[in-house]
Protein backbone atom coordinates (compact mmCIF):
# COMPACT_ATOMS: atom_id res chain seq x y z
CA UNK A 1 0.00 0.00 0.00
CA UNK A 2 1.45 3.07 -0.64
CA UNK A 3 1.56 5.53 2.36
CA UNK A 4 0.01 8.76 2.08
CA UNK A 5 1.93 11.75 2.66
CA UNK A 6 1.58 14.16 5.48
CA UNK A 7 -0.30 17.12 4.85
CA UNK A 8 1.19 20.15 6.24
CA UNK A 9 -0.41 23.58 6.71
CA UNK A 10 1.27 26.51 5.01
CA UNK A 11 3.05 28.09 7.56
CA UNK A 12 1.67 31.42 7.32
CA UNK A 13 3.03 35.12 8.17
CA UNK A 14 1.02 36.54 10.82
CA UNK A 15 -0.52 39.74 11.05
CA UNK A 16 1.59 42.74 13.32
CA UNK A 17 -0.25 42.74 16.55
CA UNK A 18 -0.13 46.39 18.30
CA UNK A 19 -2.48 48.80 20.79
CA UNK A 20 -5.45 49.29 19.36
CA UNK A 21 -6.12 52.85 18.02
CA UNK A 22 -8.74 55.26 16.45
CA UNK A 23 -7.15 54.87 13.34
CA UNK A 24 -7.48 50.89 12.46
CA UNK A 25 -11.08 49.89 10.81
CA UNK A 26 -12.80 47.40 12.63
CA UNK A 27 -16.50 47.78 10.82
CA UNK A 28 -16.16 44.63 8.90
CA UNK A 29 -14.70 42.47 11.85
CA UNK A 30 -16.43 39.06 11.93
CA UNK A 31 -15.84 36.16 14.44
CA UNK A 32 -18.21 33.97 15.27
CA UNK A 33 -19.33 35.31 18.78
CA UNK A 34 -21.31 38.25 18.23
CA UNK A 35 -21.19 39.95 21.53
CA UNK A 36 -17.60 40.46 20.93
CA UNK A 37 -17.96 41.50 17.28
CA UNK A 38 -20.22 44.17 19.05
CA UNK A 39 -17.91 44.73 22.26
CA UNK A 40 -14.71 45.75 19.30
CA UNK A 41 -17.03 47.98 17.36
CA UNK A 42 -19.04 50.20 20.08
CA UNK A 43 -18.30 49.54 23.47
CA UNK A 44 -14.23 48.72 23.76
CA UNK A 45 -13.58 52.57 23.21
CA UNK A 46 -15.97 53.62 26.59
CA UNK A 47 -13.93 50.97 28.65
CA UNK A 48 -10.44 52.05 27.50
CA UNK A 49 -11.33 55.62 28.14
CA UNK A 50 -12.25 54.88 31.47
CA UNK A 51 -8.92 52.73 32.01
CA UNK A 52 -10.47 49.65 32.73
CA UNK A 53 -8.42 47.95 29.84
CA UNK A 54 -6.08 47.81 27.46
CA UNK A 55 -6.28 46.47 24.02
CA UNK A 56 -4.30 44.65 21.56
CA UNK A 57 -5.03 44.29 18.03
CA UNK A 58 -3.87 42.43 14.91
CA UNK A 59 -3.53 44.88 11.72
CA UNK A 60 -3.83 43.64 8.18
CA UNK A 61 -1.75 45.46 5.72
CA UNK A 62 -5.29 47.72 4.77
CA UNK A 63 -5.40 48.65 8.26
CA UNK A 64 -7.97 46.36 9.38
CA UNK A 65 -8.18 44.93 12.69
CA UNK A 66 -8.49 40.93 11.58
CA UNK A 67 -8.01 39.93 15.61
CA UNK A 68 -8.01 41.58 19.11
CA UNK A 69 -7.84 40.65 22.91
CA UNK A 70 -7.71 42.65 26.19
CA UNK A 71 -5.70 42.41 29.29
CA UNK A 72 -6.93 44.16 32.54
CA UNK A 73 -5.64 43.22 35.83
CA UNK A 74 -7.81 41.92 38.61
CA UNK A 75 -7.40 41.10 42.31
CA UNK A 76 -7.59 37.19 43.65
CA UNK A 77 -8.63 35.81 46.58
CA UNK A 78 -5.99 33.00 47.87
CA UNK A 79 -6.85 30.24 50.21
CA UNK A 80 -5.29 31.68 53.33
CA UNK A 81 -7.63 34.73 52.95
CA UNK A 82 -5.31 37.01 51.04
CA UNK A 83 -5.34 38.50 47.76
CA UNK A 84 -2.86 39.02 45.06
CA UNK A 85 -2.90 40.33 41.29
CA UNK A 86 -3.81 38.82 38.69
CA UNK A 87 -3.68 39.70 35.03
CA UNK A 88 -6.96 38.94 32.78
CA UNK A 89 -7.21 37.93 29.11
CA UNK A 90 -10.74 38.67 27.71
CA UNK A 91 -12.37 38.98 24.38
CA UNK A 92 -9.52 36.38 22.82
CA UNK A 93 -11.34 36.51 19.04
CA UNK A 94 -9.63 36.24 15.39
CA UNK A 95 -11.97 37.26 12.22
CA UNK A 96 -13.76 34.44 10.47
CA UNK A 97 -11.74 35.08 7.44
CA UNK A 98 -8.14 34.15 9.47
CA UNK A 99 -10.09 30.87 10.72
CA UNK A 100 -7.68 27.88 10.78
CA UNK A 101 -4.48 29.92 10.04
CA UNK A 102 -3.13 29.68 13.94
CA UNK A 103 -4.05 33.91 14.44
CA UNK A 104 -5.67 33.11 17.47
CA UNK A 105 -3.10 31.10 19.40
CA UNK A 106 -0.63 33.60 17.73
CA UNK A 107 -2.83 36.24 19.56
CA UNK A 108 -2.83 34.09 22.88
CA UNK A 109 0.95 34.00 22.66
CA UNK A 110 0.85 37.40 22.62
CA UNK A 111 -1.27 38.03 25.49
CA UNK A 112 1.54 35.85 27.62
CA UNK A 113 4.24 37.81 26.60
CA UNK A 114 2.55 41.39 27.08
CA UNK A 115 0.67 39.72 30.47
CA UNK A 116 4.40 38.47 31.73
CA UNK A 117 6.24 41.95 30.69
CA UNK A 118 3.35 44.24 32.27
CA UNK A 119 3.88 42.11 36.00
CA UNK A 120 7.21 42.05 35.98
CA UNK A 121 7.40 46.20 34.85
CA UNK A 122 4.72 47.04 37.74
CA UNK A 123 1.99 44.82 39.34
CA UNK A 124 4.07 41.86 39.82
CA UNK A 125 1.18 39.44 39.15
CA UNK A 126 0.94 35.60 40.73
CA UNK A 127 -0.54 34.33 36.97
CA UNK A 128 -2.90 35.11 34.47
CA UNK A 129 -6.85 33.86 34.27
CA UNK A 130 -9.24 33.65 31.59
CA UNK A 131 -12.59 32.51 30.69
CA UNK A 132 -13.23 30.05 28.19
CA UNK A 133 -16.44 30.41 26.29
CA UNK A 134 -16.48 27.01 25.47
CA UNK A 135 -14.70 23.55 25.24
CA UNK A 136 -12.29 23.83 22.52
CA UNK A 137 -11.37 27.58 24.22
CA UNK A 138 -10.34 25.66 27.15
CA UNK A 139 -8.62 22.91 25.14
CA UNK A 140 -6.69 26.11 23.27
CA UNK A 141 -5.54 27.35 26.87
CA UNK A 142 -4.77 23.72 28.87
CA UNK A 143 -2.78 22.98 25.90
CA UNK A 144 -0.96 26.25 27.41
CA UNK A 145 -0.60 24.91 30.69
CA UNK A 146 -3.60 26.64 32.32
CA UNK A 147 -5.44 24.85 34.68
CA UNK A 148 -9.59 25.56 36.03
CA UNK A 149 -10.47 26.81 38.92
CA UNK A 150 -12.58 25.11 41.19
CA UNK A 151 -15.31 27.46 42.12
CA UNK A 152 -15.95 28.78 38.47
CA UNK A 153 -15.15 28.11 34.78
CA UNK A 154 -12.35 30.23 35.04
CA UNK A 155 -8.85 28.86 34.40
CA UNK A 156 -5.27 29.61 35.33
CA UNK A 157 -1.84 29.66 34.60
CA UNK A 158 0.97 30.97 37.48
CA UNK A 159 3.24 33.80 35.84
CA UNK A 160 6.44 31.01 36.75
CA UNK A 161 4.70 28.66 34.40
CA UNK A 162 4.77 31.56 31.82
CA UNK A 163 7.84 32.45 32.02
CA UNK A 164 8.91 29.28 30.91
CA UNK A 165 6.94 28.96 27.79
CA UNK A 166 8.38 32.95 26.04
C1 LIG B 1 -10.82 30.92 20.03
C2 LIG B 1 -10.05 31.35 18.78
C3 LIG B 1 -9.38 32.68 19.03
C4 LIG B 1 -8.97 30.28 18.51
O1 LIG B 1 -8.32 30.63 17.30
P1 LIG B 1 -7.31 29.62 16.57
O2 LIG B 1 -6.48 28.94 17.60
O3 LIG B 1 -6.60 30.42 15.54
O4 LIG B 1 -8.20 28.52 15.96
P2 LIG B 1 -9.25 28.62 14.75
O5 LIG B 1 -10.45 29.36 15.13
O6 LIG B 1 -8.57 29.09 13.54
O7 LIG B 1 -9.70 27.12 14.64
C5 LIG B 1 -8.79 26.06 14.46
C6 LIG B 1 -9.65 24.89 14.10
O8 LIG B 1 -10.58 24.60 15.17
C7 LIG B 1 -11.93 24.69 14.72
N1 LIG B 1 -12.78 25.37 15.73
C8 LIG B 1 -12.77 26.68 16.03
N2 LIG B 1 -13.69 26.95 16.98
C9 LIG B 1 -14.27 25.77 17.28
C10 LIG B 1 -15.28 25.39 18.20
N3 LIG B 1 -15.89 26.27 19.00
N4 LIG B 1 -15.61 24.08 18.26
C11 LIG B 1 -15.00 23.19 17.47
N5 LIG B 1 -14.04 23.49 16.58
C12 LIG B 1 -13.68 24.75 16.48
C13 LIG B 1 -11.88 25.52 13.46
O9 LIG B 1 -12.93 25.15 12.60
C14 LIG B 1 -10.52 25.19 12.89
O10 LIG B 1 -10.56 24.02 12.15
P3 LIG B 1 -9.79 23.95 10.75
O11 LIG B 1 -8.32 24.09 11.07
O12 LIG B 1 -10.18 22.63 10.25
O13 LIG B 1 -10.33 25.12 9.96
C15 LIG B 1 -10.98 31.43 17.55
O14 LIG B 1 -11.58 30.17 17.34
C16 LIG B 1 -12.05 32.50 17.65
O15 LIG B 1 -11.80 33.69 17.45
N6 LIG B 1 -13.29 32.07 17.95
C17 LIG B 1 -14.42 33.00 18.06
C18 LIG B 1 -14.33 33.84 19.33
C19 LIG B 1 -14.19 32.99 20.57
O16 LIG B 1 -14.83 31.97 20.74
N7 LIG B 1 -13.32 33.48 21.49
C20 LIG B 1 -13.06 32.82 22.74
C21 LIG B 1 -13.45 33.71 23.86
S1 LIG B 1 -13.11 32.90 25.42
Amino acid sequence: MIKQPEIKKPVVKQPVVKQLDSIYYVKDFTCEVDSLNAYLKTHIWDDIDKNLLSCFAAINNSMEVVGYYTLTTQTLSTNNSKSASVVFIGHLARDKKHRGTGLGEHLLIDALLRSYTLSKASIDSIGIVVDPIDAFVETLYAKYGFIKLHDSGKMFIPMNVVEQLI
